[in-house]
């Protein structure tokens, strides 16, 4: 049957030429190669090279344009191997605690946590009684009381923590103008989360050749715009662990990175727990539920509808 729309056309148009018939589309074909291919060889060459020096002068002209994007300076931070990285790994609470300790006694003097309460800490990082005696050790506002003063206090478990700054213009003031960030929620405020605070508080260098960087600002490579109103904030042995280990700056970093992963997420274990539990359910419930339907519905499944025309 097919034999005949076989035979005919295809030689022609893979060829080009057109012997084959007088078919329209066969003629354009015919013609359209012909232009190219019937003119003298010398135009041949120059359009040739027309071509090729036009593809070519594009490609470098993007190629330069993307080079001197300052994009190209901003480094992507890469993947840690984080203990709790894994999506049955809980987080390494005595790192919580080292960078509790960080926070207070470095990042403290500008960031605010202001969505933390000391009794947050309770059963996470310190006992209770440790975070009752943290918590005094700080000055609260309150009141008014019955004369209508307003007084301080010794801070308790439910008070929230203390903020560097009363608000952000003087905070910003403090700055050099820059605005340090609230640190409650940064590692997901950020890309890369705690790779991301990570590689920028170990990432300060100088600045390549020819880079300039203005005044009270600092060069750091994975601040998108590379300049960062925030000095350097750790350094090796720039604080003393109460627990002894020894404070090297990645070792800081580290810490406070994963005490801010809590920080942002304090349901982090229970969540993994939780979906540790649903998998095991589901292992028993999923199989049993696949099996009573089987049978449930095996009547019907199995049922045979015959019509029996009356006699
Ligand atoms: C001397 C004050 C100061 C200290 C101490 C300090 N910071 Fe900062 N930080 C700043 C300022 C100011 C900025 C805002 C920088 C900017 O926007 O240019 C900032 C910004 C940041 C950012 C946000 C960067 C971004 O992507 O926007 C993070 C994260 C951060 N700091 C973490 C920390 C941590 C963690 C510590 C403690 C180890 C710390 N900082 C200690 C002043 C400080």
């Amino acid at each position: 049957k097919g034999k005949n729309c076989k035979m005919v056309v295809r030689p022609a148009i893979m060829t080009g030429r057109g012997a084959g018939g007088g078919r329209a589309e066969d003629a354009e074909i015919f013609t359209a190669s012909m232009s190219f291919a019937s003119l003298p060889r010398g135009k041949k060459v120059a359009l040739t090279t027309l071509g090729v020096v036009t593809a070519g002068g594009a490609g470098l002209a993007l190629i330069l344009h993307q080079s001197v994007k300052a994009s190209e300076l901003e480094l992507h931070p890469p993947q840690y191997p984080w203990s709790h990285a894994g999506p049955l790994s809980s987080l390494d609470h005595a790192s919580i605690r080292r960078g509790y300790q960080v926070y207070k006694q470095v990042c403290s003097a500008c960031h605010s946590m202001e969505y933390l309460a000391f009794r947050n800490l309770v059963g996470v990082s310190h006992t209770e009684d440790e975070v009752k005696t943290i918590a005094e050790e700080v000055e609260v506002v309150d009141g008014p009381d019955e004369s209508g003063e307003m007084f301080t206090r010794p801070g308790k478990l439910s008070d929230y923590f203390p903020k560097p700054y009363p608000n952000p213009e003087a905070a910003r003031a403090a700055n050099n103008g820059a605005l340090p960030p609230d640190l409650s929620y940064i590692v997901n405020a950020r890309h890369g989360g705690e790779d991301y605070v990570f590689s920028l508080l170990t990432g300060y260098c100088d600045p390549p050749a020819g880079v300039i960087v203005r005044e009270g600002l600092y060069y750091n490579p994975y601040f998108p715009g590379q300049a960062i109103g925030m000095a350097p904030p750790i350094y090796n042995e720039i604080l003393e662990y109460d627990d002894g280990t020894p404070a090297t700056m990645s070792q800081v970093a580290k810490d406070v990175c994963t005490f801010l992963r809590w920080a942002a997420e304090p349901e982090h274990d229970q969540r993994k727990r939780m979906g540790l539990k649903l998998l095991m359910g589901s292992a028993i419930i999923v199989p049993l539920l696949y099996y009573m339907k089987r049978h449930r519905w095996s009547v019907l499944k199995s049922r045979k509808i015959a019509y029996r025309p009356p006699k």
